[in-house]
């Protein structure tokens, strides 16, 4: 068996670094995509001259042409603009909805078994057009947030107890956004829980930080938006698809009737394997969360209310 074809439409800093994690692998052919001319041939060229010294195979193409991500098994969208200063979130979702539309449109019409995992902000409403545009059938669509989430989740907590980030577990639900929703619940270090080993006021502390964690990077940055932590989370999905590992992450994924939402995209844990999303994990919700819940994907549901009017009229 051939190796699996992935397509990272959108090469700038988080598609040429999730472009670079995955052919670091050396498990996949990847097709780095974007619509300015010599920006993803040259990342892919540069990809691949690092090849001979970092132990992998140059198996990337960098490309301006659709017709190149053909029969791709999985194809990440990152393709979109980021907030601009002055920018509302409304004018954002206007314009990466059109985006988002033609890019699935062109990948649906070559690769129409893929699994499509979005990564363009904002991150749940464009799940959902890429879920309206592609038809495709809900386990082959799906976004990444989540993950993003709660790692950075677990290093604030890792840093703050000063222990590995690999005993700390933690999972954040719902939108990708301020009104994000980190399980503090199941939150564990070592898997002794959270509120144990830290006061409340701290782990509060945490948890917003969490949520403003987009804007942490961008503030710091100035000129863009974190790339190294989301390029990352969406390789650990990737894998845990393309290697059919029944992995349980946070991720958004339509919700029909789990955790009382209905027909949304909303980040929840699910269960990854070689079909997508193979299973929605439902945990249970003390009444506090569940209201916590709601609040962030009432949120979402106005931006696809928005969506569907976009799309309509703009069919
Ligand atoms: C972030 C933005 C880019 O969380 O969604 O970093």
């Amino acid at each position: 068996m051939g190796r699996s074809k992935i397509t990272v439409v959108g090469a700038g800093f988080v598609g040429g670094t999730i472009a670079q994690r995955l052919v670091e692998t050396d498990s996949y052919d990847v097709v780095l995509l974007d619509v300015v001319e010599g920006l993803p041939q040259g990342k892919a060229l540069d990809l691949s001259e690092a090849s001979p010294i970092c132990g992998f195979e140059p198996r990337i193409v960098g490309t301006n042409r659709f017709d190149d991500t053909a029969d791709s098994s999985l194809v990440v969208v990152v393709a979109g603009v980021p907030r601009k200063p002055g920018m509302s979130r409304d004018q954002l979702l206007e314009t990466n909805t059109r985006i988002v539309r033609a890019v699935v449109r062109d990948i649906v019409a070559r690769s129409p078994l893929a699994i499509i995992l979005m990564v363009t902000n904002p991150l749940d409403a464009m799940t959902y057009v890429a879920y309206q545009v592609s038809q495709f059938p809900k386990q082959r669509i799906v976004g990444m947030a989540g993950v993003l989430d709660s790692i950075r989740f677990r290093t604030f907590i890792a840093n703050e107890l000063n222990v590995s980030v690999d005993n700390v577990q933690a999972i954040v639900l719902g939108c990708h956004g301020d009104s994000m929703v980190p399980l503090v619940r199941y939150t564990t270090v070592a898997g002794r829980p959270i509120e144990e080993w830290i006061s409340k006021d701290t782990l509060q502390a945490l948890v917003k930080r969490t949520r403003k964690g987009g804007g942490e990077i961008v503030s710091l940055l100035k000129t863009g938006s974190a790339y190294y932590a989301p390029a990352a989370s969406v390789v650990e999905m990737v894998e845990a698809i393309l290697k059919d590992q029944k992995k349980i992450l946070p991720a958004a994924a339509l919700c029909e009737g789990e955790y009382g939402i209905h027909n949304l995209f909303a980040g929840v844990p699910v269960k990854f394997g070689s079909h997508g999303v193979e299973e929605i994990v439902v945990f249970d919700l003390t009444p506090e969360e569940q209201v916590a819940l709601e609040h962030s994907v009432n949120a979402v549901r106005a931006q696809c209310q928005k969506v569907d009017q976009l799309l309509g009229c703009q069919a």
